[in-house]
């Protein structure tokens, strides 16, 4: 019999599983294995350098379908190979996605039958890159990165750990226990379906004068997870962004902004303007701002320098006690007593939902560990990439959220 995942089957789903020479192809047969394990029904496409690494014999027995890795196979329906595999398939997972495919994609190259029927699709695609730290952190890699997540093309991973070739750092491919755990939230019925989310990422500014300013460490990386996962769950979501150099999430409205009073403007706005249901507070917002700023650069003396600072408004203490308030999820960054603190801002804050982690772990960085605070208790989400921890809380939301 075959298994279910969550409340819904998946065992009406089709996906594609690309796969592109690396090392990680070897990954590729423990994630068919768990894919069709649950019900999906796995294409797979393998490039020639994948067959270099791995036989399509292993995948065809795994997946129990046909393997293609010819451009010019004829045994499809309509003869067309890269037309057919493409339709008919909920998604199309590249998983390892080599940086040479990462690039082809990005430049809308269909030189072999992956890449044309990535380029031929009508679905979402979703990659999952594998390859040395170096060509990860070379800019050209970064630069076709960029240009896939502008198009709202998934990009899953990597992560950090020791490499094939010896070295450590970016560009493991995520373990196939993650994928899986993608696959499934994303084939799943859309949890948030045309639900209107708020979300808030990244750092503020505080202006001390024309040039300099308070700020925090935060990215953006957790709030524009948090976007892309509830984009994913079909709601239609508005970021409210404080400086950060991410790639923004193709979401339904962005406002950027600088400081937390612009952040909180903004909120009020939105809220004004459309029926927030759930509002989502990811932001690091500055807790002071300077009670007086310079419109011109200050000049250095050889005396001390005293800044007095007033507390900032709190964004999500406002929306939590208005009269009708939406569902309000907020974060805290704790650098000790995690769990009592969390429980305390969680009260304090009057919210449904805390969810917890540690700044040091957590600020700045790929991956999390997350704990959530609401009234069943506590929930751990272990140490994962932040994409899957935003999915794991957007289902979590869903399930709370009424
Ligand atoms: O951006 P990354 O590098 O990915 O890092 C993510 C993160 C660590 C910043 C994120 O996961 C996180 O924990 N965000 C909350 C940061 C925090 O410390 O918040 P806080 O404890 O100061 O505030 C608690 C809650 O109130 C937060 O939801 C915050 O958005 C909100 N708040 C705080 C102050 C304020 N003036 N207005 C607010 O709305």
């Amino acid at each position: 019999m075959k298994k279910t995942v969550g409340t819904a089957s998946l065992t009406k789903k089709r996906l594609l599983l690309g796969i592109t020479g690396g090392v990680a192809a070897y990954k590729a047969v423990e994630l068919a294995r768990l894919m069709t394990q649950v019900g999906i029904d796995v294409q797979t496409v393998m490039t020639a350098s994948a067959c270099r690494f791995i036989g399509p014999i292993t995948f065809q027995s795994l997946t129990g379908n046909p393997v293609y890795t010819d451009f010019w196979e004829t045994n499809t329906a309509s003869s067309m190979a890269h037309i057919d595999l493409s339709r008919n398939v909920d998604a199309i997972l590249v998983a390892p996605a080599s940086a040479n495919f990462i690039a082809r994609v990005a430049n809308g190259m269909a030189d072999d039958l992956l890449a044309t029927l990535c380029l031929a699709r009508d679905c979402p695609l979703l990659l999952a890159p594998a390859m040395n730290r170096q060509m990860w952190e070379n800019p050209a890699t970064q630069r076709n990165l960029a240009i896939l997540q502008g198009e709202n093309i998934n990009i899953l991973g990597p992560a950090n750990g020791e490499q094939a070739c010896g070295e450590v750092g970016m560009g493991r491919m995520l373990e196939p226990n993650e994928l899986i755990e993608v696959i499934q939230a994303m084939l799943q019925p859309k949890l948030l379906q045309d639900k209107n989310v708020l979300i808030t990422a990244g750092p503020t500014y505080e202006a001390i004068d024309a040039v300099r300013g308070i700020t925090n460490i935060s990215s953006g990386k957790m709030g524009y997870a948090v976007a892309r996962a509830a984009l994913a769950a079909g709601a239609n979501v508005t970021l409210i962004s404080g400086p950060s150099c991410l790639t923004v999430p193709a979401v339904t409205k962005l406002v950027n902004v600088m400081s937390a009073n612009d952040m909180l403007d903004a909120v009020k706005k939105e809220m004004s303007q459309t029926q927030t249901d759930i509002f989502i507070s990811v932001a690091a917002v500055a807790d002071y701002r300077a009670a007086k700023v310079s419109r011109q650069k200050i000049k250095k003396t050889d005396k001390r320098l005293t800044l007095l600072l007033e507390p900032n408004p709190d964004i999500l203490n406002y929306v939590s006690n208005l009269p009708k308030p939406p569902f309000c999820v907020g974060f805290a960054a704790e650098t000790e007593n995690l769990e009592k603190n969390a429980e305390i801002k969680r009260k304090k804050k009057k919210l449904p939902l805390l969810v917890a982690n540690l700044a040091n772990e957590a600020i700045g960085l790929n991956e999390s560990e997350l704990i959530l605070f609401d009234d069943a208790g506590k929930h751990r989400l272990l140490k994962a990439p932040k994409i899957i921890q935003a999915q794991r809380l957007i289902k979590h939301i869903s399930e709370s959220y009424k």
